[in-house]
């Protein structure tokens, strides 16, 4: 998608054809910045400190850290290592440990002389493979999208959206704003609510997203969700996922329960947009999905640009209190209207889900 006019996607090879360049999120969405990982080592700090985040971009970019390992040394030995390393970053988001598993299955029978070019054109197909995925998860979106219209009376339709699902979180389009981008490209009128998203502020990315792409929307704090469904200011709530169970529940950033509730309480249509490659077909009990717990200095502090925009972190707590840092939290099935994937919209459960995907993805 576009930055200042300019199309980007959020990793991609650099110039010299083998170190990757990525966004520096965690500069956003006060400085754009391009860097460049040069290791498997540096690919996993990324993830693991959110330089690069959201499920499918978190994937990728292990995708290419595997290639980075391989070409400081492309024996059995570093390949299984650096798919330990790479999958321990963060637990939550079932595409971490998919691309690392697809990159293993496909080098295993390749001979170390040749792993490195492969590693590299694997990669290369897993976020090809995102962008197709998120293009047509968008059009089945937009389909919604412009019914909403329709009823409106050709109205904005309101979208209500959490955390960033946004481009910044796959390879490009997103997920959950890629019905978004559509809707805005085709003349559908669409504004978003972008919650705030604490502790780490990834609705400042979707705002900044949004606005790069012209798309109009408001940002405001977490808080304000169920007061907005309640004035009857949002249509439909549309998040991304981190992980979708193969019964059709929905981990997401943590307070997305809380949306679904308040979506359900206001008889409003509540979707997570989910490409194949974030249902997890191995695990029913939403229980069993590892909550990734950060620390406590995302609670404690907040960052940003003091009065003469530079850039300040102050703590918000008081000294010492004990913090819970949760990262995603579960909105079971029954509060979720459909599954938006990139091959139609699936009811949010083991049959729905089967029916679009009979041998899973
Ligand atoms: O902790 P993050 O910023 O990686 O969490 C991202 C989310 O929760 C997104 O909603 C999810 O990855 C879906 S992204 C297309």
């Amino acid at each position: 998608m576009r930055v200042a006019g300019t199309p980007h996607r959020t990793i991609a090879l650099a110039r010299d054809g083998w170190s990757v360049e990525v966004i520096d999120q965690t500069a956003l969405p006060h400085r754009f910045e391009l860097i460049r990982l040069t290791s498997s080592a540096e690919a996993a700090r990324a993830i693991r400190d959110m330089v690069v985040r959201g499920a499918p971009l978190i994937g990728a970019t292990a995708a290419y850290g595997m290639a980075l390992a391989l070409r400081d040394d492309p024996t059995d030995r570093c390949l299984y290592a650096a798919a330990r390393a790479l999958v321990a970053t963060r637990p939550t988001a079932v595409n971490l440990g998919r691309a690392v598993r697809a990159m293993l299955d496909h080098l295993r029978a390749v001979s170390p002389r040749q792993r490195v070019a492969a590693a590299y054109a694997r990669a290369g197909a897993l976020c090809e493979e995102d962008v197709a995925a998120n293009r047509a998860l968008g059009g089945h979106g937009l389909a919604i999208l412009r019914g909403l219209a329709e009823r409106n009376g050709g109205g904005p339709v309101n979208v209500l959206t959490h955390c960033n699902a946004g481009w910044l979180a796959t390879v490009d389009w997103g997920t959950a704003l890629a019905p978004v981008y559509l809707a805005a490209r085709e003349g559908v009128p669409v504004h978003v609510w972008v919650t705030e998203t604490r502790p780490r502020n990834q609705g400042a990315l979707t705002a900044w997203e949004l606005s790069h792409e012209g798309v109009p929307h408001t940002f405001t704090v977490d808080n304000a969700a169920g007061h907005l469904m309640r004035l009857g200011k949002v249509d439909v709530v549309l998040v991304g996922t981190d992980r979708t169970t193969a019964a059709g529940d929905v981990c997401n950033k943590i307070g997305t329960y809380l949306l679904a509730a308040a979506a359900r309480d206001n008889h409003l249509p509540f979707y997570a947009a989910v490409p194949g490659p974030s249902i997890d077909w191995e695990t029913d009990d939403s229980a069993a999905i590892p909550i990734e717990e950060r620390q406590a200095r995302e609670v404690t502090h907040v960052a940003g640009l003091d009065g003469d925009e530079r850039a300040a972190t102050v703590r918000v707590a008081p000294d010492g209190t004990p913090i819970a840092n949760f990262g995603f939290d579960i909105t079971p099935a029954r509060l979720v209207t459909g599954l938006i994937t990139e091959r139609g919209v699936a009811g949010a459960s083991r049959e729905g889900l089967r029916g679009l995907y009979p041998d899973g993805a």
